[in-house]
């Protein structure tokens, strides 16, 4: 049964920062984008790259490691992969572009829970 969990205070992210965090037993990623929160899934569905060592602009999220880009609102693909052409191609019938995982945040106070 899904259920929202406190992950953070508020006070912990300032704007376009982001934390790991663990709820229901799985490492997450955290954000804050002006003053709404975004929470996803800590590990690239690309190959597993550590997306809290990516960077983020407004919602977009770069992967550290071949620079895939989700947009953290909903988790939709925008790149998958920085490889071009047929290298590109390639890569996608070996491994095609898959959505990063997002789940519902809401704020109680001054608490940020994540529902998982
Ligand atoms: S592991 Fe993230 S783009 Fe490859």
């Amino acid at each position: 049964m899904r259920e929202f969990i406190q992950v953070a205070a508020i006070t912990d992210l300032k704007n376009g920062s982001m934390k790991k965090i663990r709820a229901g037993g799985q490492d997450l990623l955290l954000a804050r984008v002006g003053d709404r929160y975004y929470c996803m899934d800590a590990f690239c569905p690309h190959l597993g790259g550590d997306l809290s060592e990516g960077t983020l602009a407004g919602t977009i999220l770069t992967c550290p490691l071949h620079h895939s880009q989700f947009d953290i609102s909903d988790g939709h693909v925008l790149r998958w992969t920085d490889l071009a052409g047929i290298v590109l191609a390639a890569a996608k019938n070996q491994r095609p572009p898959r959505p990063l995982g997002t789940y519902p945040v809401k704020i109680e106070g001054k608490a940020v829970l994540v529902e998982k």
